[in-house]
């Protein structure tokens, strides 16, 4: 595979052609890297849906240095060699990227004081880096009731933002897919085929890959807020999965197990449900010590590795 040259925000990479411009940035990574509401490496064909990852192609190639007319989706768009793009070094992204942050929250309540997925919630960093203070909507919310699906997964559409990762989930890891996105524009809704249960080994990834609270564990449901719990990694013998998953636990109590995820949020492997939602007894697990999450984020603000102190001398003794 031929290398190519890509200049993303001054700074200059080379990467396989075909590689797209997202890949390429989170070569270089740091603050260059664009943020993804659903693009995830590990789901084939994902992307393209949220418009979160915009960038401006400054110029399209050596041979045709002519800049592309539109933001394109930097999650779909493959790099050519010579590409100039810039990210956070123009402020037509940055308009546009809060631009996309009120859309995507023009129907999402703001209800993280109760939502279990506040403290690890891409959108809630979205908010927080692009959002706006007030709305500038005065249209109602679409609203859902609350629904189960299955008997470990609450599914709360109101929070959704139709990224369709929680679908690529249930068609590439799963047999038989039940649920997917129902209705068209305003109407569109993740809903199960009449109110058939998700019930197979690898539904609770869904969970995992959801940006928002959209769908949450509800073993875990309402225990704790996430930045009062401690992640350690673990693992076990596991005839389904890698068995290699992240334990929260407070105090000694696993309150939920859940897959190690990236730096960008991803997972690293699917776990199946047997770990997810039946083993949680320290004595299920091989605890292999503190999890660093490495995303920035309000988790590790609870930092709780040991520190040593340096000893005080007493001088009036
Ligand atoms: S429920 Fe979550 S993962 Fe599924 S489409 Fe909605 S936001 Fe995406
Ligand atoms: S991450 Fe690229 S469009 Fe959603």
């Amino acid at each position: 595979m031929s290398l190519v040259k890509v200049t993303i925000d001054n700074i200059e990479v080379e990467v396989e052609s075909g590689t797209t411009i997202l890949n390429a940035a989170r070569k270089i990574g740091g603050a260059v890297v664009p943020p993804t509401m659903c693009y995830y490496s590990k789901l084939e064909g994902s992307g393209g849906k949220c418009r979160s990852c915009l960038v401006k192609v400054a110029q399209g190639s050596t041979k045709d240095p002519r800049p592309m007319p539109k933001l394109v989706a930097s999650c779909r768009t493959a790099v050519m060699d010579g590409m100039v793009v810039q990210n956070i070094t123009s402020p037509e992204v940055m308009e546009n990227r809060r631009a996309i942050t009120e859309f995507l929250l023009l129907n999402h309540p703001l209800d993280c004081p109760v939502c279990d997925q506040a403290g690890e919630c891409h959108l809630q960093d979205l908010s927080y880096e692009h959002g706006l203070v007030d709305t500038e909507t005065v249209e109602e919310r679409r609203t859902f009731a609350p629904i189960d699906i299955g008997d470990k997964i609450k599914l709360h559409m109101n929070r959704c933002i139709l990224c369709y990762r929680c679908v690529m989930v249930a068609d590439q890891l799963t047999d038989q897919r039940v649920h997917g996105v129902l209705g068209r524009g305003d109407h569109s809704e993740i809903s199960t085929h009449i109110t058939k249960a998700i019930d197979n080994d690898f539904s609770g990834n869904m969970i995992d890959v959801c940006p928002v609270g959209a769908l949450t564990d509800k073993t875990f449901r309402f225990k704790s807020r996430v930045w009062f719990t401690k992640p350690f990694d673990a693992h076990r013998d596991c005839p389904k999965c890698s068995g290699k998953v992240v334990l929260w636990k407070k105090g000694d109590e696993i309150l939920r197990v859940t897959g190690r995820k990236d730096k960008y949020g991803e997972l690293e492997d699917f776990i199946c449900n047997d770990c997810r939602f039946e083993h949680k007894e320290n004595t299920d697990w091989t605890i292999e010590g503190p999890r660093k999450i490495e995303r920035h984020s309000v988790i590790s603000q609870n930092h709780y590795e040991k520190i040593s102190k340096p000893e005080i001398q007493d001088n009036n003794s």
